[in-house]
């Protein structure tokens, strides 16, 4: 039996939602572990596009899907999920979406936060997905945070709420000269999202681990990449969660020997949503008929994600974090048409050649990429199903990709559509 996590590699949107839709097949469960409605994970199957920001992406291959204690939710977005997934007659009842009871609660007063320190950062802001997300896990991480568990207990509840807006209330209007929030409306409403949800919520580490002992198989959906990690990302250009494979166990609430294999997802090429540092980055007519042709805008927030060469550099470094046992390369189809391409093999630091990926921003920032040049093809190979069917050039492009980073390529993604792939090697199968 397999128990699979499934990771981005880069900083997000490389192509998790259709990985995690194509694999859940062999799945019977499908666990996310961290992040919140930050994420935007995109299904397309039978030509209709689903774009899930909660939900685990297992839900329309009609899996148990798990919130983990480790998310952050806004129960309002979950709300608006599970209706919208009902509304095209997909389960969403108890037994398919179960919430952790220990999941900490996204709250108005965080998605105000989040908005107006933003606003007040002026130029030096994080470019965040104005979610709350950060402004919630600090409170997690401060023990002034409210969970599920909380939100069932609506005495507690509304006296905690009261408590606690009195100083953010403080905050919001005198700091970030924001509007202060009425504790009496936050409470009615998140009355009404208690009753909606409570039969969801409950132990989920129990029905985790009732489902592996059962000889049943897991999948765990990391949302963000590698590289938005609060700790082993571009701080402070980061998401304020651990998206590395390790956290699909504290997040979901198994011991570590429960997960038998880690794929990474690498899209062909790379993408940032937000600020921060990224060595590769084009800003040339290239990078402009990359982000076209890939259609690259935030799954989130609609805004156009910066596009780059892939970085080999980046994903030696998500190898070693994640311990990464095989890889998915998304977006292949995109690179069709470039005459050449550029693979980043290390970077150089005053003329010095760096092969692992620095810690110092000021440092990454002063890097410049070390690249390999290799030929394109001409071909569209969106309608190719067999690896050797694909151009010979597409091909080297890939045994590049998997001699650089020292990971085989399990799966081969060329379009959107659940049926646009290539799998050669699928670890529920074949472990
Ligand atoms: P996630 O956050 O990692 O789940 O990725 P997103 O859904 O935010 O972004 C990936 C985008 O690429 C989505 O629009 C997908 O439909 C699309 N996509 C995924 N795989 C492929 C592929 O192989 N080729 C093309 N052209 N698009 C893809
Ligand atoms: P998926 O799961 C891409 C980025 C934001 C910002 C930084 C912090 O779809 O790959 P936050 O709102 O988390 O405090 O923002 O992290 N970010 C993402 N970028 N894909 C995502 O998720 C992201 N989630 C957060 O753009 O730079
Ligand atoms: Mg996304």
């Amino acid at each position: 039996m397999a128990n699979i996590a499934v990771i981005g590699t880069q900083w997000g949107d490389e192509g998790k939602g259709k990985v995690v839709d194509l694999l859940a097949e062999h799945a019977d469960m499908v666990v996310r572990f961290q992040g919140g409605n930050n994420a935007g994970h995109t299904m397309v199957v039978d030509g209709k596009q689903f774009i899930s920001h909660l939900v685990p992406s297992g839900i329309l291959q009609n899996k148990t899907c798990i919130i983990g204690n480790g998310l952050v939710v806004d129960p309002e977005v979950l709300i608006e999920e599970m209706d919208y997934l009902n509304s095209k007659g997909i389960d969403v009842g108890p037994d398919k979406i179960k919430i952790s009871e220990r999941a900490h609660l996204i709250m108005p007063y965080h998605k105000a936060i989040d908005h107006a320190r933003e606003a007040k950062k002026g130029d030096k802001k994080i470019g965040t997905t104005g979610r709350g997300i950060g402004p919630t896990y600090e409170d997690k991480a401060t023990r002034r945070g409210l969970r599920f568990v909380d939100l069932l207990d609506e005495e507690t509840f509304s006296e905690r709420v009261r408590t606690i807006l009195d100083e953010k209330n403080f905050y919001l209007t005198n700091y970030l000269a924001a509007e202060s929030l009425n504790p009496e409306s936050i409470i009615d409403n998140y009355r009404l999202y208690a009753e909606r949800l409570a039969p969801h919520v409950t132990n989920v580490s129990i029905s985790i681990y009732e489902t592996i002992k059962s000889g049943k198989q897991v999948l765990f959906e990391g949302a963000q990449g590698t590289h938005l990690d609060i700790d082993h990302g571009t701080y402070p250009y980061v998401t304020s969660s651990n998206v590395v494979a390790g956290n699909a166990c504290s997040g979901a609430g198994v011991g570590p020997k429960e997960i038998t294999g880690v794929i990474g997802i690498v899209k062909a090429y790379t993408t940032r949503v937000g600020r921060g540092p990224f060595p590769t980055e084009l800003f040339d007519d290239v990078g402009d008929a990359i982000q076209e042709k890939g259609a690259e805008f935030g799954a989130t927030t609609g805004r156009r994600r910066r596009c780059g060469w892939l970085d080999t550099v980046l994903l030696r470094n998500a190898v070693r974090l994640n311990g990464l046992t095989g890889l998915a390369v998304t977006k292949l189809d995109v690179l069709g048409g470039l005459d050449t391409l550029k693979i980043c093999t290390g970077y150089e630091h005053n003329e010095q050649r760096l092969n692992d990926f620095p810690t110092s921003l000021k440092v990454l920032a002063a890097c410049k990429p070390v690249y390999e040049t290799l030929s394109g093809w001409p071909e569209d190979i969106s309608s190719v199903r067999e690896y050797n069917n694909l151009p010979d050039n597409s091909m080297n492009y890939l045994k590049r990709l998997e001699e650089l980073v020292e990971t085989p390529i399990h799966i081969i993604s060329i379009g959107p559509g659940r049926d646009e792939t290539i799998v050669l090697h699928n670890p529920f199968l074949t472990g």
